[in-house]
This record gives structure tokens, sequence and C-alpha cells, in this order.
């Protein structure tokens, strides 16, 4: 297998070897920080220095042992959030802040000193709804919201902070030789200047920089968030193991139930209670561990009465750890978990609009080999008269993984091939990973390394790493002028052969580095403006994926909107495409694991991810894939996907059953089609998560099967009892009853909107009706609405050029509002649209006593 074996290696064998990767202790700064125990906290405010300004309030706080002054900023921002920034107060040079993230400078409010005497400093918000009481010994800041205590910050006094040290010359490295062994071993346990991992050596230019912070949520005992890992929504108690460790890392083969961080990593965790949603946001881009601890606590009961019995009330410890930067960590105060989300979004920006084809499936394969068989799957969804928008390049189109190049013996004409899927209404998207192979006649690396934009090793020569081309470099996405730069290679005269159907698929960028340290790229490597690989790790997909967006964008001189993939994420990913789980396994239990890890991603913000049908490693038994596509049907992005060594798979091979099965769920994807779109609008307008609570938006309830040959499911509808229902995969129905072959429920009182059928792509379907599916609730009553725009360009944007149209059914009439249409130039499928669906709601309204009233869910038969 040629390209699994770069440099003669198995990668594949490789990554699955666990010693690849590390446990937490042997991370040097988690075991510095480690030996810092809960207690009272070394560091005191110096309430002079305290100073009130318009934009914050700032302050110094010392510690008590080493006399280093650390800088503190509290800030508030607009929308009930607050920001702690601590930073060292004469750093020895400045500390990496990470930048790009967040979409603004965040306007702040003013914050008032409302008491300062005994030790004590009380902020409160100008509206008097929070205040932050400061305690000055220790330093420690409560959190409190109308009386009631939130959050607390470094109340078990774990706030830790390494200051910048002059180099060791004379403190170690001379007096090497002369060091005992034993302080020789502690330094190398330390691993402060150096740190070694297997035969790999970290050389830590700037000695320990590490930053920590814990957090005590009050009264909650449900937290969230913090992807990606392969766990359960809820997060569990690690005092037992290993922290949640956030660090993207390739790992193929990843087994489930862990905490070590894969691919992709978003910084932010939720709590949640009763009354109440609170969000950390710890905005780092450097290798970073959360401790999580959950417990109850006593308190004092008021009344007499009660003395003897203790009200024991929840208590959630969270501890941040970070390798390197500065503490920046952003409060996000709900109060409910809709106001989050805003929050976050008003923070690092909303879901990008994505255009409608990439809503549609996507049928990708390591690899679809040449023009032929490409055609070949083409032709073979409409033969089997299965919906598609997309087929997908992987590693092997190119011209020897040189992207941005095509292998000219089995992709003799790719405009050709692209103009025959335009024809046929559909799209292309091609890999293009970041490495670029060590190749001076590749003009791509020619360009890269003449300009120096490729990262440097500690030597300050180009980064050399080993991935799919063999030797590779890196191109370094944290310079503005090399994104640009790469931005400009989608040109469409600069890639040659590709066209306005073809979109971009981003891989490996953790950056995968197959001989490098956990298989990616040392922490020594430097990056613009000198910063260390380490300060910036987190950000590399982030970046590339940007730059990408913004390559797509252009070549359409800004009136297309792009479509991009990204495997490695960051905090704000969602502005630039959609994300996926990566190397899943074609096991149950994956398939399972694949819908918390997704409600998760999606909590961070990032609504657009989907992880590959059926399973990326091994072969599906052909329940489990129909299983999988019936699930993957109500996901945000919907693409089957298989390894290289995996048998083919596209939807037809199974047998007329199966296919049938597969050809419904993809049917019913499409005819849902105009319901998750208008959620995307919203996740893109008011930063509403495409799926919480298993559903996708609130209408809906789906319950994905992902237990062999389940008979019965159980499921819980939200604010009511649980209900034990059969279903049958083959027979839908049987003896009169109704088996479902999978639970999809819409809510009592809402209205959805659906096309009344599929067709072959998304653009076969612009003439299609819509029509809509009305559940009642108790009342009667139902709402919805609907977005539609042209499904592709910024014209929604720039010309508001849309049409957005809410529905309201009450005492049995059913109307529609408009909430904005404002089209231009009047085009002609927007005016169809709104000719069809008034046309319809007359129609529905002379009909409407059939409809039937439901008291809380109805049945939605799949
Ligand atoms: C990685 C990706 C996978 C892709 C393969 C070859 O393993 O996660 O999706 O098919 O590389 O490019």
């Amino acid at each position: 297998m040629e390209a699994g074996t770069p440099g003669g290696i198995s990668v594949q064998d490789e990554a699955v070897d666990k010693s690849n990767f590390k446990k937490c202790n042997q991370i040097a700064f988690y075991r510095r920080q480690k030996l810092l125990r809960p207690g009272k906290s070394l560091y005191r405010v110096l309430l002079d220095s305290v100073t009130l300004s318009d934009e914050n309030v700032k302050f110094q706080i010392i510690h008590e042992g080493n006399k280093v002054l650390l800088q503190v900023e509290i800030y508030e921002i607009e929308g009930n959030i607050f920001r702690l920034k601590i930073d060292e107060a004469s750093p020895l040079r400045p500390r990496y802040k990470v930048p790009d993230v967040l979409i603004k400078e965040p306007t702040t409010q003013r914050l008032l000193i409302s008491h300062k005497e005994a030790g004590i400093l009380v902020l409160s918000s100008v509206n008097e709804d929070y205040k932050l009481r400061v305690t000055a010994n220790p330093f420690q800041v409560e959190l409190q919201s109308k009386g009631e205590t939130v959050m607390s910050v470094n109340s078990n006094g774990l706030l830790y902070f390494e200051h910048l040290q002059p180099p060791p010359s004379d403190r170690y490295t001379q007096n090497e030789e002369a060091a005992s062994d034993s302080s020789k071993e502690k330094q190398e346990d330390l691993g402060l200047w150096q740190e070694k991992f297997g035969s790999f050596l970290d050389i830590k230019a700037h000695g320990p920089t590490s930053v920590g912070m814990d957090f005590s949520l009050h009264g909650y005992d449900h937290v969230y968030g913090i992807p990606q890992h392969t766990e359960t929504l809820l997060l569990k108690n690690t005092s037992d193991g290993d922290a949640y460790r956030l660090y993207n890392l390739d790992i193929f083969g990843h087994k489930i139930h862990e905490k070590i961080g894969i691919y992709g990593s978003v910084p932010l965790l939720l709590a949640h209670k009763p009354n109440r949603t609170s969000g950390i946001f710890w905005l780092n881009s450097s290798e970073t561990l959360v401790d999580i601890s959950t417990k109850a606590v006593h308190t004092p009961s008021r009344s007499a009465a009660e003395t003897a019995k203790q009200r024991a009330v929840p208590l959630t410890d969270v501890r941040w750890m970070s390798e390197s930067g500065i503490i920046d960590v952003f409060l996000l105060m709900g109060p409910t978990a809709f106001d989050i989300f805003k929050q976050f979004a008003q923070l690092t920006g909303t879901q990008a609009l994505p255009p409608l084809f990439s809503l549609g499936y996507h049928q990708c394969r390591w690899n679809y080999e040449d023009e032929q068989d490409v055609k070949a799957v083409d032709a073979g969804f409409d033969a089997h008269d299965i919906p598609y928008d997309v087929i997908w390049l992987d590693i092997e189109h190119t011209d020897g993984k040189r992207y941005f190049t095509w292998d000219k013996k089995k992709f003799q004409n790719p405009r050709k091939m692209q103009e025959h899927l335009r024809k046929r209404k559909r799209k292309l998207v091609v890999i293009v990973d970041p490495h670029i192979k060590v190749d001076p006649s590749y003009i791509l690396y020619a360009q890269a390394k003449e300009k120096g934009y490729f990262v440097k090793d500690r030597n300050g020569q180009d980064f050399e790493g080993i991935c799919w081309p063999g030797s590779s470099c890196y191109p370094d996405f944290t310079n503005p002028d090399v994104r640009k730069w790469y931005a400009d290679q989608f040109a469409f005269k600069t890639y040659k052969g590709s066209t306005n159907i073809l979109f971009v698929w981003n891989d490996m960028n953790e950056p995968s580095v197959f001989k490098g340290a956990e298989l990616t790229m040392q922490k020594d490597a430097v990056h613009y403006n000198n910063w260390e690989h380490r300060e910036v790790h987190n950000l590399y997909g982030f970046y590339q994926q940007m730059a990408t967006a913004e390559g797509l964008i252009r070549r359409s001189s800004g009136k297309e909107r792009p479509f991009v993939l990204t495997r490695s994420f960051f905090a704000g990913s969602q502005k630039y495409g959609a994300v996926w789980t990566g190397d899943n396994t074609a096991e149950w239990s994956y398939l399972k694991i694949s819908i918390p890890m997704l409600l998760t991603i999606n909590m961070a913000g990032i609504s657009f991810c989907g992880a590959d049908v059926g399973g990326f490693i091994g072969d599906p038994e052909p329940e489990l894939l129909v299983r999988w596509y019936q699930a993957g049907a109500y996901q945000p992005f919907f693409r089957g996907h298989s390894n290289m060594e995996s048998k083919r798979r596209e939807p037809w091979l199974f047998g007329e059953k199966n296919t049938q099965i597969i050809r419904k769920a993809i049917t019913e994807r499409y005819v849902l089609l105009p319901y998750l779109y208008t959620l995307f609008y919203r996740a893109h307008t008011a930063a509403e998560p495409l799926c919480l609570c298993f559903s996708p938006g609130n209408a809906l309830l789906v319950h994905p099967v992902t237990e062999k040959e389940a008979k019965t499911v159980t499921v819980l509808f939200p604010g009511s009892e649980e209900v034990r229902m059969y279903m049958n995969l083959w027979e839908p129905f049987c003896l009169g009853f109704v088996f479902l072959q999978i639970p999809v429920f819409q809510r009592g009182g809402t209205v959805i909107p659906l096309k009344t059928s599929a067709g072959k792509s998304t653009e076969w379907m612009i003439d299609i009706s819509y029509e809509l599916h009305v559940a009642l609730d108790a009342e009667a009553c139902a709402i919805g609405e609907l977005y539609v725009d042209d499904g592709h360009s910024f014209q929604y944007l720039h010309k508001k050029q849309f049409l957005y149209r809410k529905f309201t059914f009450h005492k049995n009439i059913l109307s529609s509002s408009l909430v904005r249409l404002k089209i231009l130039q009047i085009d002609t499928n927007i005016k169809e649209i709104v000719r069809k669906s008034t046309a319809y709601l007359r129609d529905k309204k002379d009909k409407s006593g059939d409809l039937q009233v439901c008291n809380t869910w109805s049945v939605y038969i799949f």
C-alpha cells in the first residue's frame, strides 16, 4: 500500500500504537502543576495598585514565595460576559496572546467599585446584576448574580504562573557536569528547559511558561464541552485518571472513552443546573489539560429544625492547565444555555452559512481511482435512484501527493470530468493537505521555500517532516502573508484543472507529522514572529481552513460561499466551514460514540459537523451501515467515507433490501433540507446550535439506533416520561401495527418545512414544491419558519435577497407572515417559492380540519 507506507513505515500500524502518545504523567508541565495541591493560594492582591478605567479594572497580585508580580485585568463585556486576563507585570519578553480567534475586540462596559476595604474589593456591573468579589489574601474572585454565587476563581489556590526566566546558561548548563545526579534527575523530571519523550527532545528556548487556574462551579454537577474526545456528553470526573487533554493529534484507530485529545480542540466548558447555565472559555492555543472533579458539599442549613441534616449541594471544580501563553478567560454568565451559545458566538463568530449543496449527501472514499470511476459512481446513484450532491477525491488524485495538481494518467482531463458532473448538477470536493512535498520542481514548494513561508526548526532551517508525500515542509499559516499566498493558489488560473464546482477538504492539519513526537510537529519548531510551535499548536488547522475558505471566496471575486471541510479545528472554526470527527472505525461502538461527540462539537459553536458514515476503518456489516446512514441523515454534515483498505461501500452494494433502506434514509434527508437549511440560517444569525438533545433543532427528536438487532428503543421525551417503542428495520409495517425503522418525532406545537419529494441532488430540487408538516400542541397551535435563498452566493448578505417566513397555526387557521423578504433583483427561483408556498398555505387552510391534535409529540414515521 503505497500511500499508507511513506518512508517505508506502515503509518497505520504505527499510529495505533499507544506508546506513540503521552499519558498525562508524561507531560512535564502537568507534573509541575500537579505539585501545587489545593490549599491557600500564595498570591495576594496589592490593593494599592487597583485602577479603574472605562474599559477595565486593573491590579497587581504578588506571589508570596518568589515575589513575582502579575497584572490582573477584569473586564465586563456586553451581554453578561466577564473577562479575566492575567499576565506577568513585566515579562522578560512578551508572552503569546491568541490572535484571530475573537472576531473583534469585545465591547466592554464600565465596572464600578462598590466596596474596597478590609481586604475585599467588590466590583459591580452597571445594572448591578452581577458582583465580582475580589478577596485580597489569598487572591480569589467570586462571581455573584443577584446574590447567588455562581462561580469562584482560584478558590482552591491553584493559580499557577511560571514567569519567564533568563536562559539557564550559568545555572544549569555550565554546571551540568558538577550537578549531582539527583539534581539532574530532578531537572529532567520537571522538564523545565528540555523534555524528552521517547527519542524526541523538546528544547524549550524560553524555559517553563506554563499557566493554570481553578474554577469552582457552585451548584453544578453537569459539565459539558471541551471537544474533541471520544467520550460521553457529560464530562467525567478525572480525579482517578487522566485529565481531558486538548492537543490536536492525528490518532489513526483511536480508541473510544479516552481523554486524549484528537484532531481538534475548543477550550469551552459549559456547566448546567436547573435554573442556570454558565460557561468558561479558556482562550489558549497551547497544549491544555482540564481536570474535573464533582462533589457534594455540605452547607449549613438555615433553619434550626434542619441543623441535624445538612444540605448537600453539588460543586464542580475545574482546573485548567496550559503549557504556555497568558491566562485569558471568559466567564459566560448565561443564564440560559442559548445565552451561552450566543455569548460564545459574540466572541468567536457564528456558523458560516453553508452552500445548500453541502447539506446534501457526500460520497467519499480513499480513493475514487480515476475519471471513469468517478463517472461510474456518479451514474450508480442515478441508476439506483439515490440522491447525492458531491463526489470526493482523496490524496491519490494528485501527482505524487502534490496538492493542487492531478495524476496525469488517472485524471487526464479534470475539467471535462467536472463539466460532466456539472451537467448532472453535482459537485466535486478534492483534498488539499497542508504538508508540501519537498521537491524543488514542485512550484508550490519552490515558491514557499523562496519566500521563507515554511515553519522553521529550532535551528532556523525549514522544518521537515514526513507525511503522505514523504519528506514535506509545512506552510506557516500563522503568518498572514502565507495565508494570502495560500489563498491565491485556489484562483482558477493558478489551480489548473479546477472549476467553480470544485470545493476543498483540508486534512492532516493538526499538523500530522508521521515520524514526529506524538505524530505531530516538534513543539520547538518556530513560526512567524518567532513564536514557538508550542504556543500555536492548536491553531494550525484553524488557520489552514481560514486561508482555504478565503481562497475559495476570492476565486469567485467575493460572490460565492465556500465549502471547506477540516479535520483539525479550534474555537471559531465554525466561521470557515465544516469539521468531521476523523478516522473512526466500522463498529457499533463508534456509531454510538459519534452522537455525543457531535453534540459536544455543536455545543462548542461548530454546528456543521459529522462523522464518517459507515466508519472509516474496516468494513461495516450491512446492518451497521444501514443504521449509520439513518443516523447520518439527521446530522449536519452527511458523508460516507472509507479507508483504502476497506471494501467498496457505495450504497447499492449490500443487496436490494439494504439499498432500499439507505435510499429511504438519504431521500428523507433531502426532503428535510428546507428545515435543515432554516436551522443553519438560525445557527448563522442567532447562534442556535443545530442539534441539541439528540434533535436537529427543537422541532425534531431523533433517536438514532446504535445497537445491533434493536427490537425496542426507550425514548425519553424532554419534559415527559420514558416511552418504549418497537422497531423493525426490515418491515416497518406488520400486522396492522406501526413498527418504527428509526424513531424520529416531531414536537407538538411546531411546523417544519419540507420538500414534497427528493430529487437527484439539491440543484435538481429547485422546482419541487414545499410542504409544511404541522404538529399541534395541546392548545391546537403550532409555529415554525422557513428560510430560502439562492443557496450559493453572498447575495443574502450583501443584497438581503432571501425569504424568511414564519408560520402560525392557530384556531384552525394556518397563516404565514414574512419576517423578511427583500428582493432587489427579483430572482425567478425565489418568486416561484413565494408563489408556491402561498398556494400551499391556501390549500392547507382549506384542509385544516384534517390536522390531528396531538398532545406533545407526534410520531413522524420513518
Ligand atoms: C486521513 C483522513 C482520511 C483520509 C486519509 C487519506 O486518514 O482522516 O479521511 O481518507 O487520511 O487522505
